[in-house]
């Protein structure tokens, strides 16, 4: 170990500690030094195979082990803030897989815990190293569509060619809404969605679902079809996401169950995100329409596992070099709400400010906010 390598631990090795594994095969800021699991035989066997030295069945030994900088945090969500905080009371740099938390209380004290650190946190949110949506930022940034107006996700949720949609560990805390959060569509998967609109309009203010009656209520998912609509803090903007489940519509991803398209429509032209591989197959992964001319961007770097290799980088880069990364504890905490809001909206029928959500208290009920002190889901 080099001075300026970081020493990690992963905590949860489940199914998507392979990929945040694979970030530490060839990284020159950080290395992998523990991992630890609850469940016996795993930590040892992951650690084998990763040819990892140290293996623990209980995290906290993890967190007290004085060899290692950094933690990344793989487990299920009702764990994911109490975890996280310890973490960062332990003096250790942590990376949380998303979401947050369960609530946006628990988000807030998670922002309270990271501010009072001295070490770096980050939410851990691959859509954000995913390099279509990198791509999408350098476009918005550049002012290639001039000021971005208005953002149209889509997507159709469908089997996968590979079967990857579900089977392994997750089975069992996904399942149940107290450990996982419920309503996959929108706080699980919806939380990719939730950080790219984030990430390339700014935060949300008020949210509206609609759901036609009869939409079905699904093992993980929330009722589909829907429609999510929104208008942002600043910027006079305004966002739409429709979402649909159809059994036959293959997704074209093959480690997800779903394909989804955007469109961001800017002051002086349009932007599309295919997403890569692909929806419509053989498109450009980003395609820019301004000034009467069309610009497929074919030069952008579609393979999932990279957006994991990346995000992991950039997280040992951040704590050797001191700069930005991924979804500040505000910021996951915004894009959480951003969820919960959906959801409320859509069984309340009306619309949900990201704010109400403030003062709601762990059990997430909006319609039991009362005003209080609470904090600021805005960032
Ligand atoms: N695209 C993505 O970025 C993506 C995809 C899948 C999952 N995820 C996220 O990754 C996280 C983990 O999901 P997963 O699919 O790997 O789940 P998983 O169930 O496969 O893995 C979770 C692991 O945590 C372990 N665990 C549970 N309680 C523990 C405890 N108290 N101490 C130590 N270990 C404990 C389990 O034994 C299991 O191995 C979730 O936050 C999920 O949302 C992200």
């Amino acid at each position: 170990m080099t001075a300026d390598r970081i020493r990690v631990g992963i905590i949860g090795a489940g199914q998507i500690a392979e990929l945040h594994a694979a970030g530490y095969v060839d990284n020159p800021t950080g290395e992998l030094c523990a991992v630890a699991d609850v469940r016996p035989g795993v930590a040892e066997e992951r650690a084998r195979k990763w040819g990892v030295p140290k293996h623990y069945l209980d995290y906290r030994e993890l967190l007290m082990d004085q060899d290692i900088d950094a933690v990344e945090i793989l487990l299920p969500h009702d764990l994911h803030a109490a975890v996280a905080i310890e973490a960062l009371e332990a003096g250790k740099h942590v990376s949380l897989q998303k979401p947050i938390g369960l609530s946006v209380s628990e988000g807030l004290r998670v922002s309270d815990a990271a501010a009072r650190a001295t070490s770096v946190f980050r939410v851990f949110e691959n859509y954000l190293t995913y390099g279509p949506y990198i791509r999408a930022k350098q476009v918005i940034d550049a002012g290639d569509i001039g000021d971005p107006l208005a953002i149209r996700v889509k997507s159709v949720h469908g089997p996968t060619g590979s079967g990857n949609q579900s089977g392994g560990s997750n089975e069992d805390w996904r399942q149940d809404p107290l450990r996982s959060g419920g309503d996959h569509a929108l706080l699980d998967y919806g939380h990719h969605v939730a950080s790219v609109i984030h990430r390339l309009m700014g935060p949300v203010e008020a949210v509206h679902t609609m759901r036609p009656d009869g939409a079905v209520v699904e093992r993980q998912s929330a009722a589909v079809p829907a429609t999510v609509s929104w208008t942002h803090e600043t910027g006079g903007r305004i966002g739409s996401w429709e979402m649909l489940r159809r059994p036959d519509f293959m997704a074209h991803i093959p480690e997800y169950g779903v394909n989804e398209w955007t469109e961001i429509t800017g002051s002086r032209g349009v932007m599309w995100i295919t997403r890569g591989r692909n929806f419509p197959p053989g498109t450009a992964p980003v395609i820019v329409h301004r000034n009467g001319t069309t610009l497929p961007m074919d030069d952008v770097q579609t393979d999932w596992e990279s957006s994991f290799v990346r995000g992991v980088h950039d997280f040992t880069e951040a704590i050797v070099n001191g700069s930005e990364v991924g979804l500040s504890a505000r910021a996951a905490t915004s894009v959480l709400a951003f969820g919960l809001a959906a959801v409320y909206s859509g069984k309340s029928r009306r619309e949900v400010r990201l704010s109400d959500l403030e003062n709601a208290g762990a059990g997430n009920d909006v319609s039991a906010a009362g005003p209080g002190p609470g904090g600021n889901v805005r960032t």
